[in-house]
């Protein structure tokens, strides 16, 4: 995997996950900026607050269904590297690329870290374009 340094800029998918709020908070502190992918602006608003002293190292994007075709196109945009940690929680898996979106990376997004478990659809390795 390509080492991708601080100042660069990381998008965290699902940012307001259990998992993710601790992935932002560390990425911040690292002196990464973070741009987080939200179903929902107004339910997130607390992000906001909490990373406030961030600055304009810290932003928020609506992705509102990560299943879509091309969901993170825009968001993937200008960032370096994606933390993808946004996930249904459910069994019926049929089409396994199905959270994968941010797979098909912006040309500058370098780095893929996904998060999952036995009960997240798999999400494979970033191809680069
Ligand atoms: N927590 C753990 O101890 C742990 C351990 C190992 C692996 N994992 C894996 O890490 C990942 C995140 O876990 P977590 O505990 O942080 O989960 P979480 O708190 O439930 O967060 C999941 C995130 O995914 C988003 N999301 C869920 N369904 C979505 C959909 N259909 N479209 C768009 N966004 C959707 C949620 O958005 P909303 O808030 O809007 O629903 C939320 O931001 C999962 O794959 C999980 O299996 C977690």
């Amino acid at each position: 995997m390509v080492a991708v340094s601080s100042p660069a800029k990381v998008l965290v998918t699902g940012a307001n996950g259990y998992l993710a709020v601790w992935v932002v908070q560390k990425y911040l502190d690292a002196g990464y900026s973070v741009r987080g992918t939200v179903r929902s602006l107004s339910r997130s608003a607390f992000l906001k607050e909490q990373f406030a002293g961030y600055g304009e190292r810290f932003e928020l994007v609506l992705v509102e269904d990560i299943t879509k075709d091309g969901a993170f196109d825009e968001a993937v945009k200008g960032v370096d590297a994606i933390a993808h940690t946004a996930s249904p929680f459910h069994y019926n898996v049929t089409e396994p690329d199905g959270t994968s979106n941010p797979r098909r990376p912006h040309p500058t997004s370098d780095a893929f870290l996904p998060t999952q478990s036995s009960s997240s659809p798999p999400c494979g390795a970033p191809r680069r374009s």
